[in-house]
């Protein structure tokens, strides 16, 4: 059996939605790298759909002078694909971004190309070696699929969530695309009976799906490249609202979810750890971080709280949810940063990852 506490690598989660500049009474740098770390997470990479959207050089400079002193994890950001910047994404962004991302429905914020034409070019002219992330559901993953037959790229899909999708996927894996996808916990732990008793609190962009679109994710796990959190705080009274917004957090339980399935013998660590981890690292071309680790106890079992958490929002749709596995200790680059709950370093400590 293996020990009770172990020393795995800290997770890279690039996919998360910080809401700093401009939503920051959702989260902002300071709660969100924060709770990264509370949840064994040492790198986050944050999504371009502020309130203001990262289209443009300017705004990006803006966002990293803004949150720059909140970080208390390493970060990087992306830049968002617009239907005025798909020619001239401003060679001075390219070295400053990990990739770029292409919202293909619509979802929270104004970001959102339609346009074939401009769909075309996106792909066409961002770099075939940096990442391009798309947001894609049902047949938007079909059409992108069809597009990079005739002219293959690197495209990574952001949270697969339905049977066809993840089969689709599989296939163009197959045939030799040079794709990659990614899960959330939200869709591998949750199905569309949970909405019903979460309500607004449920909601989210793709939709919870039907316990079989769950199961064939979990039988084609070995399609999935990385899992994510897709951490997308919402106050409580906006998500009460006679509007909710989509989206959940979730930065904070993607391990101690991981960890639980391990538990029941649903994946081993070694899986956690390349799709948390090693994968993360070579599909968003990132350096390895050897100095940056987790140790985490693995049988202890307790239930997740709002309470407890240090996002802003101050929820979580797994509330209630009983989990084996803690996060003890995070160490970034060689430091001690957090510890049973505390975060030790001030903030600033958090570095970006290119430019
Ligand atoms: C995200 C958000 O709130 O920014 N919401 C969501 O439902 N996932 C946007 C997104 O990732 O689509
Ligand atoms: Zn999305
Ligand atoms: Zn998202």
């Amino acid at each position: 059996m293996r020990e009770r506490f172990v020393r795995i690598p800290g997770l890279i989660d690039t996919h998360v939605h910080l809401r700093d500049p401009g939503e920051t009474h959702k989260e902002d740098f300071y709660t969100g790298t924060s709770a990264a770390l509370a949840g064994g997470v040492v790198t986050v990479i944050d999504m371009p759909n502020n309130k203001e959207p990262i289209t443009t050089f300017r705004r990006l400079e803006e966002k990293k002078e803004l949150v720059k002193q909140k970080a208390v994890c390493d970060y990087g950001f992306y830049f968002g694909a617009s239907e005025e910047n798909s020619r001239h994404a401003e060679i001075e962004v390219l070295n400053r971004v990990v990739g770029l991302k292409m919202y293909l429905n619509l979802t929270h914020g104004a970001l959102f190309v339609s346009n074939l034409d401009k769909i075309k070019e996106h792909l066409s002219s961002w770099p075939k070696n940096k990442p391009l992330l798309v947001h894609a559901e049902g047949e938007k993953v079909s059409m992108v699929l069809n597009l990079l037959k005739l002219s293959p790229r690197r495209v990574h899909f952001c949270h697969i969530s339905l049977k066809e999708e993840i089969e689709q996927i599989k296939k163009a894996k197959e045939y030799g695309l040079p794709i990659t996808c990614e899960a959330t916990p939200h869709h591998l732990f949750l199905t569309e009976e949970d909405e019903r008793v979460l309500g607004p609190f449920g909601k989210i962009h793709p939709p919870l799906r039907t316990s079989e679109d769950v199961d064939a994710l979990w039988r084609n796990l070995d399609v999935i490249d990385i899992i994510v959190s897709d951490h997308a705080p919402h106050t409580k009274g906006e998500k009460l609202s006679s509007l909710p917004p989509p989206g959940v957090p979730g930065v904070e339980t993607t391990l101690l979810l991981l960890l639980t399935a391990v538990s029941q013998g649903k994946l081993t660590l070694e899986r956690v750890v390349e799709l948390t981890s090693t994968n993360p690292t070579r599909i968003f071309n990132l350096k390895p971080a050897y100095e940056s680790w987790i140790e985490v106890d693995i049988r202890e079992s307790y239930l997740i709280e709002n309470q407890n958490l240090k996002t802003k929002c101050g929820w979580s749709p797994f509330e209630g949810k009983r989990v084996t596995g803690r996060v003890r200790r995070v160490f970034l680059r060689g430091q001690k940063v957090y510890e049973d709950g505390n975060v030790l370093i001030k903030p600033g400590f958090g570095r970006k990852i290119y430019g």
